[in-house]
C-alpha cells in the first residue's frame, strides 16, 4: 500500500451518519452499468456496501473490495462478500462482466495499477463503469485546508487525484480500455450537517498534520473561512463537489472461428467439386454466425455484433 493510501482512516459509523449521499447520489452511474440479472460484478471501493446490496438486489453475483478493515466489516454485515483488497493489487483474472466504481477511485493512487487489474478481472468484452471526484473536485475545501496548515508552518501532500476527462482517458486506453462515454459533470452537493463534519470524514490526511488536541481549532478555523463560499442563507452546507463519470469497455476476444480452415487445423477434406455450394452467408449474417456463443450474455453479443456491423 502506498503512504497516501495508508494515511486514510475510514469509521464506518462516521460515514453513514456524514456521507449517506456519496450512495444515494448513484443513480447515474448504476444507470450507465445498467447490471443485468446473472451479471459477476466487482465493487471496487465497495466500503459499506450500500451500493453492492443494490447490485445483489437487482440479481448480480458482487463481490465487493474494499481497503478499509472497518467497510468491509460493514459491508459484511449485511451479507455480502467483501474482501479485503486493494484497488492497486487486484488479484482477478478474465473474472466478471462489469467493473464499478462509486466514489473511490480518487483515493486509490497511483491510478495505473488500478486500472490495469481491472482491465485484467474484466471478461473480453467487459465493461468498467465508475463515477468518481473529477478536476476541481472540493477545490474550495482542500484549498482551505492547504491555507490553514500552511499559517502553522504545515505542507501535506493530497491523498487524492482528481483528474480530467483527457488525462484519464489516456490512462484506460493506455491499459486496452475502449471509452465510450466520460464525462466531468459539477455537481453540487448538500451536506447533511456542517462542512466541519465532512471534513472530520473524509480529510484525515490533512487533520491528522496536526495533534488530536490541536484538530477542532484547525477545524473550526477552515469551517469559517469557508462560509462565505459554501453556506447559505438558510444554513445549508453545499459541496463544490465535481464527478468524473465513464464507461469503458476490454475489447472483445477475435471469434473463436476466425482464420479456421480444414487446412490449418490439419485435417479435414476439401469440398469435392460435386458437393452443393454452400449458400453465401450475408455480412451480418456471417457475423451474427461468429458470435453466437451460448456462454455469452444476450446483450454483450448484440454490442459486439454492433461494433462489427458499424465498423
Ligand atoms: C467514499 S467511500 C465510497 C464507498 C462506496 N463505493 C459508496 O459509494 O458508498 C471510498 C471507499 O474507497 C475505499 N478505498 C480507498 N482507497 C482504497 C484502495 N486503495 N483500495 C480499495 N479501496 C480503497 C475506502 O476504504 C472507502 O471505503
Amino acid at each position: 500500500m502506498n503512504a497516501a493510501a495508508s494515511s486514510q482512516s475510514w469509521n464506518a459509523e462516521r460515514y453513514a451518519a456524514n456521507a449517506r449521499f456519496v450512495s444515494d447520489l448513484a443513480g447515474a452511474v448504476l444507470e450507465w452499468l445498467d447490471p443485468q440479472p446473472g451479471e459477476r460484478i466487482l465493487d471496487l471501493g465497495c466500503g459499506d456496501g450500500a451500493l453492492t446490496r443494490r447490485l445483489v438486489e437487482r440479481g448480480c453475483v458482487v463481490i465487493g473490495v474494499d481497503a478499509s478493515a472497518a467497510m468491509v466489516a460493514a459491508a459484511r454485515e449485511l451479507g455480502l462478500d467483501a474482501r479485503q483488497l486493494h484497488g492497486q493489487s487486484l488479484p482477478f483474472s478474465d473474472m466478471f462482466e462489469a467493473v464499478f466504481s462509486n466514489a473511490a477511485l480518487h483515493w486509490m493512487l497511483p491510478p495505473e495499477p488500478v486500472i490495469e487489474g481491472v482491465f485484467r478481472a474484466l471478461r473480453p468484452g467487459g465493461r468498467f463503469v465508475a463515477e468518481f471526484g473529477g478536476q476541481g473536485n472540493v477545490a474550495a475545501i482542500h484549498r482551505a485546508l492547504v491555507a490553514a496548515l500552511a499559517r502553522r508552518g504545515l505542507v501535506v501532500e493530497p491523498d487524492t487525484f482528481f483528474p480530467g476527462p483527457a488525462a484519464y482517458r489516456s490512462l484506460l486506453e493506455a491499459a486496452g480500455f475502449e471509452v465510450e462515454r466520460i464525462e466531468l459533470i459539477p455537481r453540487p452537493t448538500p451536506l447533511p450537517g456542517s462542512v466541519g463534519a465532512w471534513i472530520e470524514t473524509f480529510c484525515h490526511t490533512y487533520t491528522g498534520a496536526v495533534s488530536p488536541e490541536q484538530r477542532p481549532a484547525l477545524i473550526e478555523e477552515v469551517v469559517a473561512s469557508l462560509r462565505l463560499a459554501l453556506q447559505q442563507a438558510d444554513g445549508l452546507w453545499v459541496a463544490d463537489y465535481v464527478r468524473l463519470r465513464f464507461r469503458a469497455f476490454k475489447p472483445p476476444a477475435p471469434p473463436l472461428t476466425s482464420g479456421w480452415t480444414p487446412s490449418t487445423c490439419g485435417g479435414g477434406s476439401a469440398p469435392s467439386s460435386s458437393a452443393p455450394a454452400p449458400r453465401p452467408l450475408s455480412i451480418s449474417g456471417a457475423i451474427e454466425r461468429a458470435f453466437r456463443r451460448p456462454d455469452r450474455p444476450w446483450w454483450l453479443v448484440r454490442r459486439e455484433r454492433a461494433w462489427m456491423i458499424e465498423g
